[in-house]
Order: C-alpha cells, then structure tokens, then sequence
C-alpha cells in the first residue's frame, strides 16, 4: 500500500474508535486557506460521519455579509477532507446539504469502504500539506505555460466551475477594480473593523493574518491587498517584479450557497493541481467583496457566470512558512 506522512495534530484523536479515520482526514483538511484565515468551519463527528457546519461566530459580518466567502472556505476544507479521506484508504462519500431545515449544516462527510489508496490520492495529500498561499511577487520572466492553465481550468471543471483566465487587454480593469475595492474598505469603519479583527489576533487563537505571511508594499500590475497598514510586514519580498504573473477568475453559474460550496470544493482541486505542478497560487479576494468591483469582474467575464474570487498563478518561488491553524480539537468536536 502506498504510504503518507500526516501532520502531527492527525494522530492525536480517538485513533482506535470507528471515528478515527475521520478524526484524521479532518485533521488534515484543517491546512484549507479561508478568508483571512478565519478558518470558519465546525467539525462534529457522529457515528461513523463527520458533519460540516459554517461557524458563523469566524464571520467577516461586514466585507461577507451574505457568507460566500465563508462558504467558499468551507468547500475547500471539505474537498480536503475528502481527499484526505481517500489518501488514508477510504472511499469518501459526501452528502451536501443533508438537512434543508439547518442551512448552516454543509455536509456530511462518510468513510466508505477501504479500498486501496492510489499514487494520485497520495500526492494530493502531499499537496494539501505543503501548500501554502504565496505573496512575493514572482521573479521570473516568463509566464505559466498554457498547458498548466489548462490543466487548472481542467481541474474545476470537473466541479462544473469555470476559470476565465484574464486576458492582457483585460489585466488594467482588473487593475482598477482591485484598488478601488481596497479604497471603498479602507474608508468604510465598519468595513476597517473586520479587517482589523482578522490581523490583529492574538498568538493563542491560531487564525488571522500574521506578519510573517505578508510581504511589504511593492509596485505591481495588481496590487496587492494592504493586510497591515499600521505595522511592519515581515515576509521577505525578494527582488520580483510580478510582471509574468497571470491572473484568472473563479466562476459559477449560480449564485448562492450551493454555488460557493461547489466553488470551494473546486478551488481545493485547483490548488492541488496547482501544488504538483509548482505552481503558486494567491487567492484575491478584494474585488468580489464590494458589490460595485464584483459587478466590473462579472463585466470582464461578459455576464456569462458570477465571479466568486481572482486567482494571482505563477511559476513557485522558494520556501514559504506555515500560517498558523487552531488545533483540532478546538475544530473537531466529538
Ligand atoms: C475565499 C478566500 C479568500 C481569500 N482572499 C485573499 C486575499 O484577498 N488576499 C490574499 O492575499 N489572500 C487571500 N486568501 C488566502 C488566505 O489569506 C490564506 O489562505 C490564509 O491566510 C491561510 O494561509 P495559507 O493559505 O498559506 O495556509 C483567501 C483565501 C480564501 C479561501
């Protein structure tokens, strides 16, 4: 049988229980990026399923107040969970939705029958790990070959979600929406509240923003989200110029918490996909969060689907740090 190393926080649950496996693969799917890293998820785990609720006490009431980016978050996390699940030698079986009268309640997520884990279901445990979301403006000069974009739209499409990567002539709207939406929250204090929230955390809580995952200001053609504009950014940016990166749009037909779900799950699939391939991935998620910037972004995609987040791809730079995550046992409840 093919071999994993999981992290350590996944050896510490109810191993010897039927509900150990779960424990695990949930344990493993805490590493999904959220907004902000507000990490809004609840975990239960019930006689032989873990349910997937929306913690709506992580949510940032102001910039998210319809929780798409909430649930968005929560999607990847499931997805992990799921792969993680098949990486362990379980055929993941996921309901979505499974009670209409509880519409925070996601998913539930059931270890099927074992079954062999396949070198594929291997490296996408690998790739849930090492991930990271990187930052640094790339150095390199030349762009992401076409094919490694194919192969991200590949990836979620197979969730029936699309990916509009941004053409050339289409990068100085991008442009503007972007500062614009960064603008309209900057001025708004109740929008400046949220934010302040999720990059002022204390070391206990093991969530939010910390210096060591930001790079300080650098001139770019997209600009970068100000994440601490009353403190220093400790992350080194190195000496690239973002010129060769790309930018792409995730999007749905729909536009409501099945659609976010789905889009979540999707974007754990590109991410994957992006990791094997060295390719580094900054979730942008400014210009969906003001309404006005979201409807410029659905201009950009000719009103063919609803933009749920802008994707910054390029080629992997070096070595990232790990941002903090809460332990599992804050997140699993049993
Ligand atoms: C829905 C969503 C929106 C995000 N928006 C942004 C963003 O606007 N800017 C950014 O730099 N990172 C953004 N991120 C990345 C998160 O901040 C990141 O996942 C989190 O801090 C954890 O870090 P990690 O991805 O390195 O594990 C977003 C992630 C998700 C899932």
């Amino acid at each position: 049988m093919a071999t994993a190393e999981f992290p350590e926080s996944a050896g510490t649950g109810p191993q010897r229980t039927p509900s150990g496996t779960l424990w695990r693969a949930v344990s493993i799917a805490l590493r999904a990026p959220s907004i902000f890293n507000t990490q809004p998820w609840r975990w239960h785990l019930r006689s032989g399923s873990v349910w997937l609720w929306a913690d709506r006490t992580r949510q940032m009431t102001h910039i998210d107040p319809e929780g798409r980016l909430l649930i968005v978050s929560c999607g990847v996390a499931l997805q992990h969970a799921a792969c993680a699940l098949a990486a362990i030698g379980h055929r993941p079986d996921t309901q979505r939705w499974p009670d209409p009268d509880r519409p925070d309640l996601l998913a539930r997520l059931t270890a099927g029958p074992v079954r062999e884990p396949t070198p594929d279901d291997i490296r996408a445990l690998h790739a849930i790990l090492s991930r990271r979301t990187d930052r640094r403006p790339s150095a390199r000069d030349t762009p992401l070959a076409t094919f490694h974009l194919n192969a991200l739209r590949g990836a979620v499409e197979a969730h029936g979600v699309h990916l509009h990567v941004v053409r050339d002539e289409q990068l100085p709207v991008l442009a503007a929406a972007t500062a614009q939406a960064e603008q309209i929250e900057f001025a708004d204090p109740e929008l400046r509240d949220d934010l302040d929230r999720w990059t002022h955390r204390d070391a206990i809580d093991r969530d939010g923003i910390t210096p060591e995952q930001v790079v300080p200001a650098v001139s770019r053609r997209i600009p970068q989200r100000t994440f601490l504009p009353d403190r220093e950014a400790h992350l080194e940016p190195g000496d690239g110029s973002d010129r060769s990166a790309s930018y792409a749009i995730l999007f749905t037909d729909g536009d409501d918490r099945r659609a976010w779900l789905t889009a979540g799950e999707a974007l754990s699939s590109l991410l994957i996909e992006a990791a094997q391939r060295d390719v580094s991935v900054n979730p942008m998620s400014s210009a969906v969060e003001v309404p006005a910037t979201r409807a410029q972004l659905a201009e950009l995609l000719c009103h063919v689907g609803h933009p749920v987040l802008t994707l910054r791809l390029s080629p992997a730079g070096g070595k990232l740090p790990r941002s903090p995550r809460r332990a599992a046992t804050d997140a699993i409840e049993t």
